[in-house]
Order: C-alpha cells, then structure tokens, then sequence
C-alpha cells in the first residue's frame, strides 16, 4: 500500500491556517476575500512545487492536474478552502491538501497511471457570502458563467466584481467541462460526533443530505422607540422572531432527521431607539428527503402568508439555493471499504448531514466521500479538531483508493 508522506501534509495543514486565522483561534476565509485569495495563491504555489500543471477556471476553481497526457477519463479528488466565519482549520482545507499530496506522492514515487488525476480546490462551497457550491456547479454545467457572475453576495458585491478585486489570473475556459471527471473522491472531516463515539477511524459516506436555503425580506417601519404606541408599530424584528420560532417548532414536528436554522439575519437600521424597519433572514433546511424539504418549504410560505397581515408587515421570499440529497456511488463506497480493510483501519457506513461538493459532482460522476472523526463532533467553530494519526489515515485511504481506480 502507498504511504503519502505525513509531515509534509501536517505541516501544510498548519501553513494554511495561518491564511485567515482569527483571534478566536478559528480560520475566516469568506469566498473571494483577500484571505481566501491568498489561500488560493499558496494553493497554487503548493500544486506547482508538487510538479503538478496548475489552471485556474473562469470562476476560481484551483485545479492541479497530474499525468495530463493520458487520454482516458480524469479521475479528480478535491475540496474547498474558503471556510464560514470563525470556522475550523480542516473542513474543506483537509481534503484540498490531502489530494495534493496524493499526487505528490503519486510523482515522487513514479507509480504507472492509466489516468489523468486532478486535485481541485472549488470555488466558494461553503455559501457565506454567496450560495453555495458555485464551483462545483459551474464545473458540472448547473450554472452558467453569466449566472454565476451576477450572483450578489451578503456585501452587495457580484461575483464577477469579486473575481475583478481578486486578481486572478483566471483561464477563459471550463477546464472541467473539457476534462470531465468519471470519479469524484473528496475527503473531508466529519464534523460531527458518530465516528469519535463509535471509536471507528473511516466513515464511508452513503448519502448527502439535501438543503435548501431561504431568504426572506419583512419590510415594516422604522420608526421611534420612544413614541410609536405598541399597537401602532410594523416591526419587522418581531416579525422575524416569530419565523425562528416557527422554524424550530416546524423542523422538530418533521422529525426523520430534519433540521432547521436561522443563522443570517441582517437588522436595519439596527440602533437601540428605532423599531426595526427591516429585517432580512436566511432559512436553511435539511434532510435526506426532497420530498420533506418541500414540505417545510410549503409550509413555511403558508405562515408568512398567513400572518404577515396581522402583524403590519410585508415580505418578499425567494429561494437562495437548493442542493438536492445525493446518493455516492456504491461501486466507489465498496472500493474505499476494501482500501479501508487493507489499510487495516475500521470503519462504518454513514450519512452526510453537511453539504459537500460531493454531492454536486455526483451528477455527473462515480462519486464517494471519506470521512475521518471530528473531536467532539465540533465544525463550523474554531474548536474543530482531528487527532493527526486519524488525518494521515483519512489522507492514506484516499490516496490508496484514487491509484486503485487510476490504474
Ligand atoms: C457546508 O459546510 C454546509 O453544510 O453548509
Ligand atoms: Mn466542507
Ligand atoms: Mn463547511
């Protein structure tokens, strides 16, 4: 079995943590901001080090490609590296590095491939600043460069002025569209807690979870704390409150896994003597089934329609984004098993309650998903951590399973 070299992948890890790194203790990379730019640049300084040929697609996806001549079909492996605020050091960076690496690896030690590899760091997955998974869905076709350029971010600025700002220096064509991957691997922690209680080292990824994102806008009336009468009052914040609390009591109802957040709300003016006039939130929903995610959908459009009025208040509502639960494919979950057994490492079959790439690619290619454990089952907070033993089993399983399928 290869071994990829574990220090230089640690030291890495490290490395680009230092790119963003907050006082908290946690990494803030918000897509397209200058750290993330950064975290792009040491990316591709990583990938030409490694001896890999570097493009750079229209909307910043970082692709390291190896073996480049081979005429067969791409097999890619990859991740993301812009991280939400104060997140952790390893969801997405882990598995962006870990695919380097492998590839490194794959060099260093001249192994005979059949295929060309890619190792990939996707544009904006994490949906802070603009919605999620823009690279991969740009890179499989579900959005076009127009669409993506005139997406509007959480700072009023366009991706396309994002990209201006950046000073990429960015190819004029989709290298993906060309190259069309047959097999997507992506690697990543689990960021939460079955693999550390269960006390396995390799979670092998049977489904995505799906999500959809709702904004909603309530415009009431800014007007004086002091001397606008209770009964007088359009406040949109009063108004917003009710939505949280119906989001939760809905999402518990549902049941079957589902879940319910409100972690974007945007108060305007947002100054303790004036009533709120305005106020703008963001719904995220889950579950493994579509059909549930319409439900909370439908029903959430029922209760603002239904109590808007009463409370004085107008609302705009529209969808900010929807990522369909995906299926891996089992061919590839088997693979990773039997790498996984060879490895002598233990591991359990699970579901993806977070959203990767992964779950985009799979449209379009055999895809699975390696999860290594998450201390605590902590992610999106800058208590994220993963044991180093458990980070180089993870980086080997890849490694192994993409020299299986690139033989
Ligand atoms: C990405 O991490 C997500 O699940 O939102
Ligand atoms: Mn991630
Ligand atoms: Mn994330």
């Amino acid at each position: 079995m290869l071994h990829i070299n574990d220090s230089r992948l640690l030291n890495t890890l490290d490395e680009l943590s230092e790119i963003g790194a907050t006082s908290q203790g946690g990494v803030t990379r918000l897509c397209l901001s200058d750290d993330e730019v950064e975290a792009k640049r040491y990316i591709i300084e990583l990938m030409k080090r490694a001896g890999l040929e570097v493009h750079v697609d229209p909307v910043a996806n970082v692709i390291g490609v190896l073996n480049s001549a081979a005429e067969t079909k791409l097999v890619a492996c990859g991740s993301h590296v812009d991280t939400v605020i104060d997140g952790g050091r390893y969801d997405g960076s882990y598995g962006v590095l870990a695919a380097i690496e492998a590839l490194r690896s794959f060099k260093e030690s001249e192994i005979k491939l059949g295929h060309p590899l890619a190792a990939i760091a996707f544009a904006n997955e994490e949906g802070v600043r603009f919605p999620a998974m823009v690279g991969s869905k740009y890179a499989t076709g579900l959005i076009t460069l127009k669409d993506v350029f005139a997406l509007r971010g959480t700072d009023g600025a366009t991706f396309e002025e994002a990209l201006t700002k950046s000073k990429l220096e960015l190819e004029s064509d989709s290298f993906l569209a060309k190259h069309i991957p047959g097999t997507y691997l992506e690697l990543h922690i689990e960021q939460g807690p079955v693999l550390e209680n269960e006390g396995k080292q390799i979670g092998i990824v049977e489904n995505i979870v799906g999500t959809r994102q709702i904004e909603v806008g309530i415009h009431g009336s800014a007007d004086h704390a002091g001397t606008t009468p209770m009964d007088a009052r359009k406040d949109a914040l009063l108004f917003a409150s009710k939505i949280i609390q119906f989001v939760n009591k809905l999402s518990l109802e549902l049941g079957k896994g589902s879940v319910g957040t409100i972690g974007f709300l945007e108060v305007t003016p947002n100054a303790p003597n004036v009533i709120p006039g305005e106020v703008r939130l963001i719904i995220d929903f889950r579950n493994s089934s579509a059909n549930i995610i319409d439900l909370a959908s439908s029903k959430l459009n029922e209760m603002v329609k239904d109590t808007a009025n009463k409370d004085r208040v107008q609302i705009s509502i529209r969808q900010r984004a929807d990522l369909p639960p995906a299926d891996m494919t089992d061919s590839i979950a088997s693979l990773i098993q039997e790498i996984t057994d060879d490895l002598g490492l233990t591991w359990r079959r699970m579901q993806s309650g977070a959203g990767h790439d992964a779950m985009i690619m799979r449209r379009i290619a055999d895809t699975g998903m390696i999860f290594v454990p998450s201390k605590r089952g902590k992610s999106h907070s800058p208590m994220e951590e993963t044991a180093g033993d458990d980070l180089i089993h993870g980086a080997n399983v890849l490694a192994n399973t993409l020299m299986k399928i690139s033989k």
